[in-house]
């Protein structure tokens, strides 16, 4: 059985978090040594021009994610880690999904739909402010996802509908050109879907209440003591409900500590005991991975040296699947045409006889056109032979074997008899 194969892309558009780390790296890394897994993860930096437009961001933004995803475990020898820029074929197969995917779906895309009703609400044009390629992000993101025909792809839920728009674009290419795609998944991490930041909502950029995956321990420190909790003294029991603390430690904990500190909430421990475990338990799966972080940051040219050689992976399946591609939608040398057949050559090709054997046991023949229509159809002959001495004799005497043969083909009307004629005759001329 062949592989399955699982593709995600991180988006350069910032640092990782610790939110990054539990909801995709972390299980990224872990299912990547999976037997039986075939894992692609990519920079989407095409996709951070979308949102970004500081050149220096974008680039310190790879690097930093690019040392955070080999800090934390991946092995370029095991998977396909690659820029999505370094593949020249996923901007190319952009466009021939974007010629098959109905603008009207785009219409309705989320990130899309937010900036219009946003824009509406203000009273503005509702495209104010919306680049076509913001319009555009879900067929980039469909080819980034058929380009290497993945089953699974992990991502986050507000990427459900990127991936089902994504499996409209396959089945619509599909239709039009054959089977070259198959439908993808979305694989939703259930259990660490999102982690809280620093405020108890949703860690995120956007929300700046993000802890850095690499912050040096003493930032750590700083930032954990800045995670929001109630104002319950020492002593106090404490609610784990609702606790930002108690999720992120949570995330980072097995089973017997997370229970151990849910006995420490009820039995009052204080907040800032409560942050140091947290520290602790943080810095300890952590730290040594900081210590590889650091070290592949001081030499950016290893790092490029590895996507290149993950761009080149990725291109052994890119650059063949996408010239199949073109042959199929008709991008072709000229070279190739297909022959116009001569007049004669033509007619040699009209009609065929084929002999082949009934469920019965007995052998038929019969003579069809180039439509695949039937023009003679035999009864059943006790042998093989029988119905390829009937089939000589029409191919030699032409239309007239037919006065001999009345018994063993079904009948045959006046008009069809001039068609078989002419055929025969062809056949007979070649
Ligand atoms: N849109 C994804 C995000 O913001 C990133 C991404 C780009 C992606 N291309 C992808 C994810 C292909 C999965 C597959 O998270």
């Amino acid at each position: 059985m062949s592989p399955v194969r699982f593709l995600t892309g991180i988006t350069t558009s910032g640092t990782p978090h610790l939110g990054n780390y539990v909801g995709s790296i972390r299980p990224a890394v872990r299912a990547s040594l999976t037997p039986g897994v075939e894992s692609f993860y990519f920079l989407a930096d095409y996709h951070a021009l979308i949102k970004v437009d500081d050149p220096a961001r974008i680039q310190r933004s790879t690097l930093e994610i690019a040392a955070s995803w080999l800090a934390a475990g991946l092995n370029p020898e095991h998977v396909t880690f690659y820029r999505q820029s370094d593949v020249p074929e996923i901007p190319e197969l952009t466009w021939f999904l974007t010629c098959v995917t109905g603008k009207g779906i785009l219409n309705r895309a989320h990130a899309y739909k937010a900036s219009v009703d946003k824009n509406a609400a203000a009273g503005l044009d509702p495209d104010a402010d919306v680049t076509a390629g913001l319009f555009m992000y879900p067929v980039l993101m469909g080819a980034d996802i058929l380009m290497f025909n993945a089953h699974k792809v992990p991502v986050g839920r507000d990427q459900i509908q990127h991936i089902e728009m994504a499996r409209d674009m396959a089945s619509s290419f599909n239709h039009r050109y054959g089977e070259h795609f198959v439908p993808p998944q979305a694989v939703i991490e259930e259990a660490v879907a999102t982690l809280p930041g620093l405020d108890g909502r949703k860690m995120s950029k956007s929300y700046d209440n993000t802890i850095p995956l690499f912050a040096p321990r003493e930032q750590l420190k700083k930032l954990i003591s800045g995670i929001v909790t109630d104002s319950r003294a020492p002593g106090e029991p404490k609610d784990t409900e609702g606790s930002a603390l108690f999720q992120i430690y949570q995330a980072f904990a097995t089973e017997a500590e997370t229970q151990a500190l849910r006995q420490a909430y009820a039995q009052g421990i204080a907040w800032a005991d409560a942050k140091h475990m947290l520290l602790e338990r943080i810095d300890q799966e952590i730290a040594p991975m900081r210590a590889s972080y650091q070290s592949l940051m001081d030499k950016p040219s290893r790092i490029e040296d590895a996507l290149l050689a993950g761009a080149e992976k990725a291109r052994r399946i890119a650059t063949p699947f996408m010239s199949r591609l073109r042959q199929a939608v008709g991008l072709r040398s000229l070279g190739q045409m297909p022959q116009e057949k001569s007049a004669k050559q033509s007619k040699s090709a009209v009609a065929s006889f084929k002999q082949y054997r009934e469920p019965d046991g007995k052998f038929y023949f019969k003579l069809v056109d180039s439509q695949g229509a039937i023009l003679i159809q035999s009864l059943g002959f006790d042998s093989p032979k029988d119905a390829g001495q009937a089939v000589a004799l029409l191919k030699l005497e032409g239309v007239e074997a037919l006065n001999r043969l009345a018994a063993q083909v079904e009948d045959i009307s006046l008009e069809k008899r001039e068609l078989i004629a002419s055929e025969l005759a062809g056949m007979q001329s070649t």
